[in-house]
């Protein structure tokens, strides 16, 4: 199993990053569940020096710009010369703020050339009785994936992030029953447009909100191979018990 702790902006000093980080590495050495922390941006390059041996670090973002008179823009390559391994791309929470599909595209192709690994965010904003939501997702991942070269494509970790489902409780949360059914039709979209049989090699991730009493039945059955969580990832309790409940 796979969790990317995506910090989101809920981590403000590199003290509690440190502390963060340090529990990370203790569960990452405890359970063997591969542990990825995607912390802002500048306190990247300091908690990867240190712990990148352990844990694997990740960009919450990358710019879509090549570099030059770009005032504030984070290029993906100064994410991976800080030691990121992988990229968050297209988030909701970035989309939200206007990013569209080409700008995800144009992300995507600027991540894969700096060698980082893709965590691909795709998820429809409410679910509808007809199906409209398979639509969308699917032209989510069909507008990012086909301008990329054959073998790039299968670089690429998708993330389902259903956006009703994030910043949630478990009440409120994803039966594995939905999710098991997106996860097989992600891999059935990834099997028509990635070469040969390499789709069966993807990764395809749970971005929604999870928690320790429902992270099991979620991994469970799902055909997931892991998390990206988001609140429940800066609480040291919560987290230790997420991962602890996947090992
Ligand atoms: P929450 O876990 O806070 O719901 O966020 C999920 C998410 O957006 C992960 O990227």
């Amino acid at each position: 199993m796979f969790i990317v702790a995506n910090w989101k902006a809920y981590v403000e000093s590199l003290a509690e990053a440190k502390k963060l980080a340090e529990l990370a590495k203790r569960l990452a050495a405890k359970t063997r569940v591969s542990l990825v922390i995607a912390p802002p941006a500048p306190l990247l390059a300091f908690l990867a020096a240190r712990n990148r041996s352990s844990i694997g670090f990740a960009a919450q973002d990358v710019s879509a710009e090549t570099g030059g008179a770009e005032t504030g823009e984070v290029l993906a390559q100064i994410s991976a010369s800080a030691g990121a391994t992988y990229a968050i791309i297209g988030h909701s929470e970035r989309r939200a703020r206007g990013e569209s599909d080409e700008v995800v595209a144009r992300k995507l192709a600027h991540a894969l050339a700096q060698g980082l690994i893709p965590i691909l965010c795709v998820g429809e904003h409410e679910r509808d009785a007809e199906g409209g939501y398979l639509t969308f997702v699917r032209e989510q991942v069909s507008s990012a994936l086909e301008p990329l070269e054959p073998k790039e494509r299968s670089r690429v970790i998708l993330a389902y992030e259903p956006v009703w489902a994030i910043g949630k409780t478990s009440a409120d949360a994803i039966v594995p029953a939905d999710l098991g059914e997106m996860v097989l039709y992600l891999r059935k979209l990834l099997a028509e447009l990635l070469p040969g049989k390499s789709s069966a090699r993807s990764q395809v991730l749970y971005g929604g909100s999870v928690e320790p009493s429902d992270i099991r039945a979620l991994a469970g059955g799902t055909q997931v191979d892991g998390f990206l969580v988001g609140h429940a990832s800066v609480e040291p309790s919560t987290f230790a018990a997420l991962v602890k409940a996947v090992a």
